[in-house]
């Protein structure tokens, strides 16, 4: 019988993407922003569509079902319902989305049909039920408790749902204009950040703060219910009517105006960081008690844009009612487009769910120190489900270009890459297919030595051109994590933070404590100083070989010779720009930064056999971006 191929889609808000589900299983799936190279590209995905179809070998004329992941209608409804609450305050935004929403939104199917050159009908998902199928369909978990948090998608800020073999039913729903993701994104433009992008850095800067605002917020701002649920008091913002997040309520309670995006960091913002950051965990564990008590369930799966908030992640982990959490890598927008292809395969076609369950569970948090692994199954394919290039492609556009390289036998690579980074030399490492989501897992990235106290300035200002109060993350060993953080689970998405050993901790130098800001960071606190953030945490990567065979064999390659299972892996990009996606992108970012060498598939580069009249035009950035 032929396959049945369901292509899912999201656009035209954030970080667009398309995803090709053939007979259930993930066949591609990737961001459009990696194939345009503006990052957060929101525009309709026709280069990752291309390449999904291709990745498969179709045209689109054999897409069996095409799916959208949210209903423009409804979103539609909400913004008319929203100006008309708050008219005439909101006749700007208003005006200001309609020739948006008429001229395109709303005729979204017509466009859709006319971007893929086909007839079909294209069916649409809800935003948050889009959310809900990528969180658990994929996941290990044969039955789960399923909870969705974001800013809005159509009407829904937040859900809870039970899923169930190839079942996913909604159980509870929180609604605009009532939103944690509102919230957070409002804290992030006060702040100085850009939202929908900023959050990320409030988290990073939260530990330097204290929270000083927590009272201040919950008293004004938000009122948080016992079973998760918030109100927020609509004084303080202006997303409802206005064209910004925040306005004069915050102004007064906050003593002053935003920080403007350049100006330098205050106290102010770091306490208000901390305070903000509080508020959100504690209203994630209320919303994952309320999913364990209506569910039963002892595991828990996570999407929507505040699942990224690995910190929180880490706390419902450690102080949560369940044992087991799985957490959507692409948990934004982009994996929307994988959430409503699977809501499409077992929801809309009934077809069954082929269980991935790991058949000895998980361990959970904190449990004792072990090298005996569970086993894991989920069915995101390690996350790898973009674009892939070949040694033999890669050689062939390397010597079209005249560059050289040193092919090695894949057997020796790993070695080879692991005395690179125990001498401490920054690689690009460029490897088979690019991961889905934000995060790069080991196929786009660039690793260093986690035991250099100096690598977080070098890979901040010879590499990524900034000099950022967040510290890189770390990639461990699956096997080894429990001796080096108190973790002892599955974090094969970089998406929970835990805290370095205590055994791995140094004390700080005399007088370190009076430091201030980013001063703070770039004291040695663990004996892995480059992943380890102002508190002794660490947001991780857990490695295992079946995931991802190479770069386990790299990491396992530098602890035979440094007794350390840690590296560095930072995404392989700089500044403002998405992840590298083909070897010509990485050979660029390698030769426009301080990046030492450079792996595209068994081939190596340094800088040193470059041409010098490319190393001339590319090296020493003076450019400096100053984050702090
Ligand atoms: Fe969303």
């Amino acid at each position: 019988m032929a396959p049945i191929r369901i292509l899912g889609l999201s656009a035209y808000y954030h970080d667009s993407a398309a995803c090709l589900l053939v007979d259930g299983r993930i066949a591609a799936a990737a961001q459009e922003e990696r194939f345009t190279r503006k990052k957060h590209d929101e525009r309709f995905p026709t280069l990752a569509v291309e390449y999904c179809l291709k990745e498969a070998g179709i045209g689109p004329g054999q897409l069996d079902y095409v799916g959208f992941y949210e209903k423009p209608l409804v979103k539609f409804d909400r913004l008319l319902e929203s100006y008309i609450a708050s008219a005439p305050r909101g006749l700007r935004s208003y005006l200001m989305a309609m020739p948006i929403w008429l001229g395109q939104k709303l005729w979204l199917a017509d466009e859709i049909r006319r971007e893929l050159a086909i007839e079909k009908d294209v069916l649409f998902g809800d935003h948050h039920e889009s959310h809900a199928a990528s969180a658990f369909y994929p996941s290990p978990f044969e039955e789960a408790a399923v909870l969705t948090i974001d800013g809005v998608g159509e009407w829904t800020t937040s859900s809870i749902a039970h899923g169930n073999g190839a079942a996913l039913s909604m159980i509870r729903e929180m609604r605009f204009p009532h939103s944690v993701g509102l919230l957070y994104s409002a804290f992030t433009y006060f702040t100085g950040f850009k939202v929908n992008e900023g959050e990320y850095k409030i988290m990073g800067l939260a530990p330097y703060g204290q929270p000083t605002y927590l009272d201040a917020i919950r008293d004004n701002i938000v009122d948080i219910h016992e079973d998760g649920s918030i109100e927020l008091n609509l004084e303080y913002f202006e997303f409802v009517h206005g064209l910004t997040m925040t306005g004069a309520g915050f102004e007064r309670l906050f003593g002053g105006p935003r920080r403007e995006p350049e100006a330098p960091l205050t106290q102010r913002e770091m306490d208000l960081a901390r305070s903000v950051q509080e508020v959100t965990e504690e209203v994630m564990l209320r919303m994952a008690r309320t999913a364990h008590r209506e569910t039963g369930s002892r595991k828990l799966c996570l999407a929507g844009g505040v699942a990224l908030n690995c910190v929180g992640n880490g706390r419902l982990l450690r102080e949560g009612p369940f044992s087991d959490l799985w957490i959507q890598p692409a948990a934004g927008d982009a994996g929307g487009a994988l959430g409503v292809a699977y809501a499409l395969w077992h929801r809309y076609l009934g077809k069954p769910r082929v269980s991935a369950e790991a058949s000895g569970g998980w361990q959970s948090a904190a449990g004792a120190a072990t090298t005996a692994v569970p086993d894991y199954t989920d069915a995101m394919q390690g996350s790898m489900l973009g674009p892939a290039y070949s040694d033999d492609e890669i050689e062939a556009w390397l010597t079209s270009r005249g560059i050289a390289a040193e092919r090695v036998d894949r057997g020796e690579l790993p070695e080879r890459i692991a005395e690179l980074v125990a001498a401490e030399k920054v690689i690009g490492l460029f490897q088979g297919r690019m991961e889905f989501g934000p995060r790069a897992l080991g196929c786009r990235s660039i690793i260093a030595d986690a035991r250099s106290a100096a690598m977080q300035s070098v890979l901040n200002l010879k590499i990524k051109f900034r000099e950022s109060f967040r510290p890189f993350a770390p990639a461990i060993l699956r096997e080894h994590v429990a001796e080096w953080f108190e973790l002892n689970t599955e974090s094969p998405y970089m998406l929970l933070v835990a805290g370095v050993q205590p055994s791995r901790r140094v004390a700080p130098p005399p007088g370190s404590e009076t430091l201030w800001g980013i001063e703070k960071l770039k004291v040695a606190r663990s004996t892995i100083p480059a992943v380890t953030h102002v508190d002794d945490s660490a947001r991780i990567q857990t490695v295992r070989r079946t995931d991802n065979p190479l770069y386990y064999d790299i990491i396992r390659a530098f602890y035979g010779l440094t007794g350390c299972p840690v590296i560095v892996n930072t995404s392989f990009n700089v500044k403002d720009e998405p992840i590298v996606c083909t070897p010509e992108d990485a050979y660029r970012c390698f030769m426009n930064t301080g990046m030492d060498v450079l792996v595209l598939g068994s081939l190596i580069l340094t800088k040193a056999a470059t041409p010098p009249s490319a190393r001339a035009e590319h090296e020493a950035p003076t450019a400096l971006h100053k984050s702090l």
